[in-house]
């Protein structure tokens, strides 16, 4: 059934979304779906944002793309430079092209913006790309990051307390909403099940930290405690950029933030 649900309000402004995660936790993957599933489902164009130098196969039609610009095996040659050190040289070249890149983003008409940021994340988050991005990005649209958590990053109780601190960490650093998601809920697995009840849930996480002694154990309990009172809980789905599986749900949450009428705890 198709649901066009954006309204006006939403329109006006861009909703832009800056997909975020560790390597390999499927970033690309999900714009692609995301954006289809937009398209399909909602019937709204969508404009895809390249911002990784290293991509050069993207599984959308990168309207914008950083790799116009600069091209991390054409920097690896040109200075000499190792896969990671032309990465870093490449971010910080890239970031002479910004104002024309967002620049390009605010004149399309395309009312939805999905942008695909660096395979390694911290390149996006700790060096300036990122910030300058989102602050230039201000002007054309409201912006909500979408954070791929690992689930194998996820094994003991007081990691995932580490991973909900990370979601944190993002949205302070970037100065942005900032929604979890697990992806590749299409392969089954315990881990990832009780990764997403554990970060949905701080009843449960807190019961499953009683187990961990200790200073670390009394200190997670209280991040927990923190991160509630600032109301950093929110549901987080579960999602297959594979199968299309949680996307309606993730969806909802964007939808409910840009149009400023929910409640996402
Ligand atoms: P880099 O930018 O290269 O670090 O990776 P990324 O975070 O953009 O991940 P990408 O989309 O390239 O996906 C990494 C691998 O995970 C690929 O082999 C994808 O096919 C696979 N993958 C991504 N999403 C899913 C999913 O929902 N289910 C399954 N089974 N595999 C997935």
């Amino acid at each position: 059934v198709l649901k066009p649900r954006v309204s006006i309000v939403c329109v006006v402004r861009k909703s832009i979304i800056v997909m975020l995660g560790p390597a390999g936790s499927g970033k690309t993957s999900l714009v692609a779906s995301l954006g289809k599933w937009i398209e399909k489902k909602q019937l709204v164009p969508v404009l895809y944002v390249n911002l990784d130098p290293g991509a050069p196969y993207t599984p959308y039609a990168a309207e914008v793309n950083i790799r116009e610009y600069v091209k991390v095996e054409d920097v690896m040659a040109r200075e000499k430079l190792g896969p990671n050190g032309a990465l870093i040289r490449s971010i910080e070249l890239a970031r002479e092209y910004l104002p024309e890149i967002v620049e390009r983003i605010g004149r399309s008409p395309k009312p939805y913006v999905l942008v695909d940021t660096p395979g390694q994340m911290e390149l996006f988050l700790f060096r300036d790309l990122g910030v300058e991005f989102v602050e230039a990005m201000r002007r054309v649209g409201y912006i909500i990051g979408v954070l791929i958590f690992d689930h194998l990053l996820a094994a003991r109780p007081q990691d995932v307390v580490s991973l909900r601190l990370l979601a944190t960490i993002v949205q302070l650093r970037l100065g942005v909403d900032v929604i979890p998601v697990i992806n590749k809920s299409d392969v089954s697995s315990e881990t990832r099940e009780r990764l997403s009840r554990a970060l949905s849930d701080s009843s449960s996480l807190l019961e499953e930290l009683k187990s961990e002694r200790g200073l670390l154990g009394e200190m997670s309990e209280k991040v927990v405690g923190v991160l509630d009172e600032y109301r950093f809980a929110t549901r987080v789905p579960l999602v297959s950029a594979l199968t299309w599986e949680g996307l309606e749900e993730l969806y909802d949450m964007l939808h409910e933030i840009f149009c400023a009428c929910g409640d996402l705890t």
